[in-house]
């Protein structure tokens, strides 16, 4: 269930495969005798330090993958220096994955129609001193991925016999979540009054997504958060201008993994007329399609400062805890380092345009 979960695109999952292949479609320049005896990926994403320009990206159910699968992959990304971003809907709660990192991680907000909730839950983000505010704006309404109909996807899973025949054959997975308290989504059960067990919740989330969500909701949440602020899920340049009105620092160009608007374009093919519609004024970060070192490269080459991955640590994760994910991130890293270098470029911050060669008329789509 959790597996189809993080595999799944929404309905015909045109646009989760376009993302992919609309990186391979992508090709790198080859350059040589270039001196690479000194080469950095470090760079910096919203003004903070990174080792790579890679963050984790928020999911839900994170901690459904592995017993407090949270906590784990926040700790490889603080050993790796790089930003971890913990979902509204995570199991593990805010406060569970500040009392077990040292390093600040990031939040991501959706906006939920209890306003009380939304006001409490970015003051427990202060209070944990997250360093950054993911804001979702894509997600009023939850895209249809059928697997999870099917599976009647829920945290923890309900007690059916399909669940118990799946159970039987992980135990590895059972005795994890039986060694944990951590089963559920912590940052709402037992801070809003209706929900009190899974089911409540589920059905409490499911009609809390808040539908009137504009860009007013934006401008208040910007008043309400002190750091920086970045919105996720911008795919369209008048979009992306409209931004630039709100005070964010950044914008995460997103089709939330293909797993919302299906048959929309691929965010690596709006980056280049989003990049070309706002400048330098506002920082440009992507996600869905990362799956590699490689697909970094060419997001940064077109314009983009930094990037997320989500499925592509969570497998690693779902495989083999904190280390899954510090391993997921070794291959992006050498993946990152080995292409540069074949490239001809020392630093990340160097990737331009011209590091590709792109299909005919690739990122024009728009005009
Ligand atoms: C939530 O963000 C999801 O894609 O399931």
């Amino acid at each position: 269930m959790f597996r189809d979960y993080t595999e799944s695109g929404s309905w015909t999952e045109q646009t989760l495969h376009e993302n992919s292949a609309d990186f391979s479609a992508i090709h790198f320049r080859q350059r040589v005798a270039v001196d690479m005896s000194e080469q950095s990926t470090a760079t910096k994403m919203v003004g903070q330090d990174v080792s790579m320009p890679v963050a984790l990206a928020p999911v839900g159910m994170t901690g459904m993958q592995s017993a407090d699968g949270e906590i784990k992959a926040a700790r490889a990304a603080e050993k790796f220096g790089i930003p971890f971003t913990l979902s509204t809907m995570s199991i593990c709660s805010i406060e569970d994955v500040a009392a077990n990192t040292r390093n600040s991680f990031w939040f991501q907000l959706y906006v939920l129609t209890d306003e009380e909730f939304v006001e409490s839950i970015i003051q427990r983000a202060i209070d944990a001193k997250c360093s950054a505010l993911v804001l979702t704006l894509d997600l009023q309404i939850l895209g249809q991925r059928h697997r999870d109909i099917k599976n009647g996807l829920s945290a923890p899973p309900s007690p059916t016999l399909a669940n118990m025949l799946d159970l039987s054959t992980r135990l590895r997975w059972c005795l994890g979540m039986l060694g944990t308290k951590r089963r559920t989504f912590r940052n709402i059960v037992g801070h809003v009054k209706e929900v009190t067990d899974a089911r409540s919740l589920m059905n409490w989330t499911t009609q809390h997504f808040e539908k009137k969500l504009d860009w007013a909701h934006v401008r208040r949440i910007r008043d309400s958060w002190p750091g920086p602020l970045i919105l996720k899920g911008i795919l369209d340049p008048e979009d992306a201008r409209r931004a630039l009105d709100t005070g964010a620092d950044a914008i995460i160009v997103s089709n939330h993994g293909g797993r919302q608007l299906d048959g929309a374009m691929s965010s690596i093919r709006m980056l280049p007329s989003i990049v070309e519609a706002v400048g330098d004024k506002i920082e440009v970060h992507l996600d869905s399609g990362i799956r590699s070192g490689q697909d970094v490269l060419k997001a940064l080459a077109l314009g983009a400062k930094g990037t997320y991955i989500g499925r592509a640590y969570i497998y690693g994760l779902g495989a083999l805890g904190e280390a899954g994910v510090t391993s997921a991130l070794e291959v992006v890293r050498k993946e990152l380092k080995t292409t540069m270098s074949l490239c001809g470029e020392k630093c990340v911050d160097d990737m331009r345009r011209d590091n590709l060669i792109l299909p005919k008329g690739f990122g024009k789509d728009f005009d």
